[in-house]
Formats: structure tokens, C-alpha cells, sequence
């Protein structure tokens, strides 16, 4: 059976994220998604509703936070996946800012560790090949979740934003090796 989400039960310190992803200074490392023809439709059907997908990626921006208690702990939840070390995580580590509904799609990587900051009051969802509503969950404390499977969130209205590190592996093959 298809596993769509897991809860992960840790108390993250979510404060210097939020700062960071408030911080007008970073402005310029934020970079517009969706670029580029394979994602020409769901740019095209969210800029029909003036929603629109950014990131920030930590390697991008002139400071170090490595040092960041977030970090520390991801490197011990996920010691057990391979090359997971602390300069790794960090070098893929990203927040997301998603302003309006993010229609159903399948990213390239298989799941994604998220921890909500601000504004994710509206369920994450997924889809069938036909875009039938088969899952959703309202996340409000950090989730894995498979972003293989065709997912979205179609109910978002303001500016959800988001940690996220994601994982080539599975879903199935990254929560039994989760050190949680
Ligand atoms: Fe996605």
C-alpha cells in the first residue's frame, strides 16, 4: 500500500527559520519555481489564479546558518540515510513560500521532510491519475511526506511557507530509517 505521509513527533525550534524566511535582506536569494517547459502547465494554471511557487535555498545565501540547532537535530534524526551528514542536509535544505492554490503535480524527488513556519492552515492533499481527492492532512508540526504521488494544495488562499529537505529514496525506504 502506498504510504502518502508520516507525523514525525519532534519539538523543532521553528523561531530562527521563521526569521529567516522574514529576513527582506535575503529578497534576492529567493528564486521564482516552475521554470522551464516541463513545468509550463502548472506554472499556466497557477498564474490563472495569481499563485506562484519560490524558494530559498540555504547554500544560496551569504550567511552560514549550519551552525543552527536545526541542523544538529536533522543530522541525528536522519544519521541512518546514507551521506545524510550535516553538510549535506544543508546543502539541500530549503524553505518554500507557496502564495495561492499549487494544483496537483509529482515532483522529481520521492518524499520531502517538511516543517510548517507559517500560513499551512489549509490541507495538503493528494490525487489519483485522474485527479480525484483520494488523502489530505492539515499539517501543523513536521511531516515526511511522498511527493512522488500526485499531490498539491488546491485550498491554500495566503502564503504557506515552509522547511523542507528532500530525499531521492522512497517514502517506504526513508521512515524505517528515520532515528525517531
Ligand atoms: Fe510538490
Amino acid at each position: 500500500m502506498t504510504i502518502l505521509y508520516k507525523t514525525i513527533d519532534y519539538n523543532f525550534d521553528i523561531s530562527p527559520l521563521v526569521d529567516i524566511a522574514e529576513d527582506n535582506t535575503l529578497e534576492p536569494y529567493w528564486k521564482l519555481l516552475l521554470q522551464g517547459p516541463k513545468y509550463e502547465p502548472l506554472r499556466k494554471t497557477m498564474a490563472s489564479t495569481n499563485s506562484y511557487l519560490s524558494n530559498l535555498k540555504f547554500r544560496d545565501i551569504p550567511q552560514n546558518y549550519i551552525d543552527l540547532q536545526i541542523f544538529a537535530e536533522c543530522e541525528e534524526i536522519f544519521a541512518k540515510i546514507p551521506d545524510f551528514d550535516r553538510e549535506h542536509i544543508y546543502s539541500i535544505a530549503q524553505i518554500f513560500k507557496v502564495s495561492g492554490p499549487l494544483p496537483p503535480h509529482q515532483d522529481e524527488r520521492s518524499c520531502a521532510f517538511s516543517i510548517p513556519l507559517m500560513g499551512v492552515d489549509t490541507p495538503l492533499q493528494w490525487y489519483d491519475n485522474n485527479n480525484n481527492l483520494i488523502e489530505e492532512y492539515t499539517y501543523n508540526s513536521p511531516i515526511l511526506f511522498n511527493t512522488i504521488h500526485k499531490h498539491g494544495s488546491t485550498l491554500n488562499s495566503g502564503q504557506r511557507i515552509f522547511f523542507q529537505i528532500g530525499f531521492k529514496q522512497s517514502i517506504q525506504e526513508v521512515i524505517p530509517l528515520l532515528s525517531i
